[in-house]
């Protein structure tokens, strides 16, 4: 079997275009959508996010308000600004780039984003509300997997899912949007604790790797015809590329001649975040239009 790649950096490019139009339609109604982007710190990789997601913002003809605060930035005073951008009738959406340095509490940034604001889904109640299948952001990665599914008309109701990885911003969001009702898929949730991850990938429809693990998914894990999407962002280092570094996923690519779809890296879920991104800001937009 010879996998279908998919294409995250075409679709990406396509809800990107559809933002553009509903930016356009908000900002004769006189609403310019606006995401603050609060980079904390110089870690080269987060810099290189923030930098990417302000540049679609604005191929969008969205604005963003770029807030770069010292690595020695206090708590309070990140509170303090975040508290202000909350009271911003001009800011629609609020990012904190993560990982925060490690004298901020995470829990304590995430709790002081407005849940309106809150487009990366990460405040409590954002959360809430997308577990207990209510109204609310789609947390960006996720939505961005689900979106990506869609296109490439992937059974996802009734398939046996196996999410690999745990954290607060994939894993965890991802199994918890599959079972809502309108996605209806049976999941399991592997993670660092799980016996024999081979036992579980091998039975499943689909794979969804967000370990963080590079390479680990081998073909002798995948079923023949499953579909394997990977979420895994690794630098690893390669002396004769470039910058010293290439990216890579989560999964060996030659998981290829087992599966029927599979996700490269890059170009397959990465782009997908920054368009479900631009989307939740849209949205965010919209609310504050409507008052709600
Ligand atoms: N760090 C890695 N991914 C993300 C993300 O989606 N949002 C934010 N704010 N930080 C991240």
């Amino acid at each position: 079997m010879s996998a279908v790649i998919m294409d995250g950096k075409a679709l990406g490019l396509k809800i990107r275009e559809g933002v553009k139009e509903k930016a356009s339609a908000l900002k004769e109604k006189g609403i310019t959508p606006c995401l603050a982007v609060i980079l904390v710190g110089e870690d080269p990789a987060s810099l290189s996010y923030v930098k990417s997601k302000e540049k679609a913002l604005h191929e969008a003809g969205m604005e963003s308000r770029d807030i770069r605060l010292p690595e020695k930035t206090s708590e309070d005073q990140l509170l303090s600004i975040i508290a202000d951008l909350n009271n911003d009738e001009k800011v629609h959406g609020i990012l904190v780039q993560s990982p925060v340095p490690k004298h901020i509490s995470e829990e304590k940034v995430n709790q002081a984003v407005s849940p309106k604001k809150d487009v990366d889904c990460f405040h409590p109640e954002s959360v809430g509300n997308m577990v207990l299948g209510r109204q609310g952001f789609f947390p960006c990665t996720p939505h961005g997997v689900l979106m990506l599914l869609r296109e490439y008309d992937i059974p996802v109701a009734g398939a046996h899912v196996v999410v690999i990885g745990r954290s607060n911003i994939v894993g965890k969001p991802m199994a918890n949007l599959l079972i809502r009702r309108e996605y209806n898929a049976t999941v399991t949730l592997c993670h660092t604790g799980t016996k024999d991850l081979k036992a579980f990938t091998l039975q499943a429809d689909i794979v969804i790797a967000a370990a963080g693990s590079p390479g680990m998914i081998k073909p002798d894990m995948i079923k023949d015809g499953a579909v394997v999407i990977d979420v895994g962002i690794n630098r690893v280092s390669d002396t004769s590329a470039p910058k010293g570094y290439r990216l890579c996923g989560d999964a060996d690519p030659a998981v290829m001649r087992k599966c029927s779809f599979f996700t490269p890296v890059p170009g397959g879920v990465g782009p997908m975040t920054i368009a479900m991104l631009l989307n939740n800001v849209i949205e965010a937009s919209n609310k504050f239009e409507k008052k709600i």
